[in-house]
């Protein structure tokens, strides 16, 4: 009799557990089952005016229905405390402002070098490299600036000591390492490992020993120009020259040429554009000349080729190089180089 009772409080009290909804009507189901005046608080109070037998089976019963509603009603809550918790995480506030995800972008010297380089792969230019340790060899003789040559001086020079016996082997070989102070050795790497015609550009880091200011640092990129052929001239050069600029400044651009001297090249060049700026009416940028100065040309001095393994009188071309920075600059109007390499993140964001 007893029995039965329990086990029908038991399948009541479990469903109505299972059936509530929220904290009230779980405190209530409770109470009804075990609190003070509880059902099952009723029944385990009835248990000490059984006889032994069927008290010890009763009872054992009945604190097993206690403890198993004890649990229902455990996990019950735990059930409703974690939909508050997934409703809480869930929820949306559509008023927040977006976080915005910072983009990383290109340096601006980088912007420029691949803008060089798209303008002269597409004129049916290699893009070729060279190493910024340099060896004296690649960076001055092979260039015609044989050891002890005063032209040697135009390049304050960072020189490296040998560190370790394979450097000292290369020294041996080919002179003292340094950093190189142009791209012009990547010529030679060029020209010992292709045969002409050919013509390729070669962007990359160089590095001077002298004092900065706001044209010059010790840290700046350059790049190479190098078109040899049978019969590759000065015509070439300067057609080149100006299908180059009128493309990268995206105007017509004229060229002049002014001698010069370089010791790898024979005849050599200044080389002036016309006036970003004022086309070449005169305006402040040109200093009222009409020209800016962007870089040193000419044509292959027979050294070169010769240094190169080439015979000698058999192959012509020209050769320049230029400042990257100073493109930069002229292109996006900045007057203090030190900025590229300073770490400003104030300079840099606004590329
Ligand atoms: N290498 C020279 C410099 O850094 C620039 C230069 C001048 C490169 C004349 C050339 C050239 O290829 O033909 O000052």
């Amino acid at each position: 009799m007893l029995k039965q009772q329990i086990l029908q409080i038991k399948t009541s009290a479990i469903s109505k557990i299972e059936a509530t909804e929220n904290d009230s009507d779980l405190f209530n189901v409770e109470k009804k089952y075990l609190g003070k005046k509880g059902e099952l608080t009723a029944i385990l109070k009835q248990l000490k005016d059984l006889s032994g037998e069927e008290r010890k089976s009763a009872g054992i019963l009945a604190n097993v229905t206690k403890n198993e509603i004890i649990e229902a009603l455990k996990s019950k809550k735990a059930e409703m405390q974690r939909g508050r918790f997934d409703f809480q995480k869930e929820k949306i506030d559509v008023t927040i402002p977006g976080k915005k995800i910072k983009h990383g972008h290109l340096h601006p010297i980088t912007i420029v070098q691949k803008e060089i380089e798209d303008i002269f792969t597409a004129l049916g230019f290699e893009i070729a490299d060279g190493p910024e340790v340099e060896t004296e060899f690649y960076n001055f003789d092979a260039l015609n600036m044989p050891k002890n040559h005063p032209a040697r001086d135009a390049w304050d020079t960072f020189w490296l000591k040998p560190t370790n016996n394979r450097q000292q082997k290369t020294n041996n070989r080919s002179g003292k390492l340094l950093l190189r102070t142009h791209t012009s050795p990547v010529q030679v790497r060029y020209m010992q490992k292709n045969k002409p015609p050919f013509r390729i550009i070669a962007p990359g880091k160089c590095f001077r020993n002298e004092a900065t200011d706001s044209t010059h640092e010790h840290t700046f990129y350059q790049f190479e120009a190098l078109m040899v052929g049978d019969a590759i001239n000065v015509g070439n050069f300067k057609y080149i020259g100006e299908q180059f600029f009128s493309r990268f400044f995206q105007k017509d651009i004229r060229i002049r040429l002014r001698p010069s001297f370089f010791p790898f090249t024979e005849p050599s060049f200044e080389f002036d554009i016309s006036c970003t700026v004022c086309g070449g009416q005169g305006c402040r940028s040109c200093k009222n000349t009409g020209w800016l100065e962007v870089g040193g040309a000419g044509m292959v001095n027979q050294n070169v080729f010769v240094a190169s393994g080439y015979p000698r009188n058999i192959y012509q071309g020209f050769a320049w190089g230029f400042g990257l920075e100073r493109l930069a600059m002229m292109k996006y109007k900045i007057d203090e180089i030190r900025l590229f390499h300073g770490g400003d993140l104030r300079f840099i964001r606004q590329f």
